[in-house]
């Protein structure tokens, strides 16, 4: 069955897309079927992906992005999926199995114009849509945005697991803090609206450490996250299993370079130690292979 994560935490820059990116890469590479949809009207990961050649007409278009499917008869979920996303310079697929539901920067416009239709809001007509086309997939993952509006609000209804990167400070913990808040309103908020067949609602699995430096010593601010989600977990705030996952990223150049070369990392031609970080997106994708397992 499809596993449907959101990637969230209350703090931006905190490194959610180049985690959800390179571990949909790191997925697709294991040979899993991977959906990434873009929340974020800042459309980091569409236009990472996608590159500007591609990304940029889609930004003016009025068709196939995220926005489109809340606009009664535009178009639908299905239609905007870019299928086998990564290509080469002729266009030939180099990761084949990763699809981006890609968004753009009148994703923004969502927050303020949106108008629920026939009483239903914009998470009830995405999970709709996004149910038509689920079965496809093994694994959907949610780059959101540093908030639980709208667009978010899309990604979390339709998770059961949340996982939330984050920097080893203290500014990434307060971020935490405030996301299990949010997140427990909205779980009320939606409640009304989960439909027969839904997986179960999203709960906090994770926290996943991101751009840790070599000389950087973690355990205090991991003793801190720790302390926090054994707090949430005697309130019954996050899941019962939810822990600081045992693999974390590193930080490396070739994490911003991959960027601008419209590449996931797995695919950047490797300089010298370049390979370890790659290491480490394999090592989150096995960690959360293996809670599939142990379920
Ligand atoms: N492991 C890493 N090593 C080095 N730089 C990183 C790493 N992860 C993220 N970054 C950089 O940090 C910045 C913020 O990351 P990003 O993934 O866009 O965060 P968010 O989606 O939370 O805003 C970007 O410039 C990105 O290239
Ligand atoms: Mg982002």
């Amino acid at each position: 069955m499809v596993r449907k994560l959101s990637f969230i935490n209350y703090k931006g820059g905190v490194g959610k897309t180049s985690l959800v990116v390179n571990l949909a890469a790191s997925l697709a590479e294991a040979g899993k079927r991977v959906l990434l949809v873009d929340l974020d009207a800042q459309s980091n990961s569409s236009i990472w992906l996608m590159r500007l050649e591609r990304w940029n007409p889609l930004n003016t278009s009025d068709v196939g992005h995220l926005y489109s499917i809340f606009e009664p008869g535009v178009c639908r979920l299905r239609d905007c999926v870019e299928r086998d996303v990564v290509r080469g310079k002729e266009g030939e697929a180099l990761l084949p199995g990763l699809d981006v539901l890609p968004t753009t920067f009148t994703l923004v416009d969502l927050e303020h114009d949106f108008e629920p239709q026939d009483g239903r809001p914009a998470f009830a007509i995405f999970q709709e849509q996004l149910a038509e086309i689920e079965e496809d997939y093994d694994f959907i993952l949610f780059d959101c945005p540093p908030n639980v509006l709208y667009a978010a609000q899309c990604g979390i209804f339709c998770s059961s697991e949340i996982y939330v990167p984050a920097n080893p400070d203290a500014l990434s913990l307060i971020g935490f803090t405030l996301l299990v808040g949010k997140l427990q309103q909205f779980n009320y908020l939606c409640a009304s609206f989960r439909v027969a067949g839904m997986q179960p609602r999203a709960e906090v699995h994770g926290v996943i450490f991101n751009a840790i430096k070599s000389n950087m010593d973690i355990e205090v601010p991991k003793m801190r996250m720790q302390f926090r989600i054994n707090q949430f977990k005697n309130q019954g705030k996050v899941g019962k299993d939810a822990r600081i996952f045992e693999s974390k990223i590193r930080d490396a150049i070739v994490v911003r370079r991959a960027v601008t070369l419209g590449l996931p990392v797995n695919l950047v031609k490797s300089l010298g130690n370049e390979n370890s970080v790659r290491d480490d997106y394999r090592s989150v994708a096995e960690e959360i292979l293996s809670v599939q397992s142990s379920n």
